[in-house]
């Protein structure tokens, strides 16, 4: 950077100068955080499995997003790195999605290439971009969606109970209904994209929950995504392990995992050991403390339940947003109907 400039030309190549750079910078920083490694993280337990089912690993990926803001190159690489460790299962706890229905192809191209059966939920960003669209991309890759209900998959000759939640943030979560006929004397393992949905699952006799959505904060320096996620969002849960593997479990009586995710909605900055994108191993059927961990069980933030109203708000807007892509397509007349 050349001396303080004394003369208005000077000051305004100077100027364009220094923004080149920072541009320069900017980039240069942005590309840095695309060529993160994938972190693969890995846990045993809870003990509810041990005795109940042979050794099932189980490969947890949420938010995705497939869109502009996270390259193909790191979704096949999330894919590679998940088929690289052979797990029995692979679910994914939502936001397949970014903003659009463009990259719908390349979710298709992409997941397809996974190795193990897919089971999945969707997640607020999936209804906010058109969830009958994403479910017939997810259908084509063969992944298949709970949406409130659960299903029976056998795994090494053993049948493992799968209940998945739909989206709680926009509205569209019914435990209830997602729990019916499911069996406690079975095994049984929860999807939600809303990892606060845990709480309640757990006193169903879920064991283990799996969720998403928070990205870990992204960043996560000086505790940044307790502030941001926890106090500021009201999330009780903003990355890795909560709750209580057990074998004795009184209060909590379960465990969560929120992910940290493989993509991102606005900004791919991902800063600081925990908010790197990850793929998550569980390891049912393992004995705790029989391999090593990347951490333990955290205890829950306080957190802060959206309001009724707010969450019905979501709802509405979810409407709103296919009504308008109804009025897009049709060249902006509202059909019956639509
Ligand atoms: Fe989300």
């Amino acid at each position: 950077m050349p001396d303080v400039p004394s003369t208005v030309d000077e000051a305004a190549a100077y100027a364009a100068r220094r923004e080149a750079l920072l541009r320069g910078s900017h980039r240069a920083l942005i590309e840095r955080f695309r060529k993160q490694p994938i972190e693969l993280r890995q846990f045993a337990g809870p003990a509810a499995y041990v005795d109940r089912v042979a050794h099932l690993r189980i490969a947890h990926l949420t938010d995705l997003h497939f869109g502009r803001v996270t390259p193909e190159r790191v979704q096949r690489e999330a894919v590679r790195v998940t088929n690289a460790q052979a797990p029995d299962l692979v679910v994914i706890t939502g936001d397949f999605v970014c903003h659009s229905q463009l990259y719908l192809d390349q979710l298709v191209d992409v997941l397809s290439g996974l190795d193990a059966p897919v089971i999945g939920v969707l997640g607020n960003h999936d209804y906010w971009s058109g969830a009958d669209e994403v479910l017939r991309a997810l259908r084509r890759a063969d992944v298949e969606v709970l949406r409130n209900q659960s299903t029976t998959i056998t795994l090494r000759g053993e049948p493992l109970q799968i209940v998945g939640l739909d989206d709680a943030y926009t509205g569209h979560a019914d435990r209830d209904k997602a729990l019916k006929g499911v069996r406690r004397n079975a095994p049984v393992l929860a999807l939600s994209h809303i990892a606060e949905e845990a709480d309640a699952l757990w006193y169903h006799g879920v064991p283990l929950v799996l969720a998403g959505h928070t990205h870990a904060g992204q960043v996560t320096l000086a505790r940044l995504h307790e502030i941001a996620i926890g106090k500021l969002a009201g999330h009780r849960y903003v990355h890795g392990l909560y709750g209580d593997r057990g074998p004795m479990h009184v209060d909590p009586r379960g465990a969560l995992y929120v992910g940290a995710g493989i993509g991102a909605a606005v900004m791919p900055l991902r800063l600081g050991e925990r908010g790197r994108r990850e793929v998550a191993l569980f390891e049912l059927g393992l004995r705790l403390g029989s391999i090593a961990e990347h951490h333990e069980e955290q205890p829950a933030l306080p957190g802060r339940k959206p309001p009724k109203k707010l969450v019905e708000k979501r709802k509405i807007a979810v409407l709103e947003k296919a009504k308008r892509r109804e009025k897009k397509k049709n060249g902006g007349i509202i059909l019956p109907g639509g």
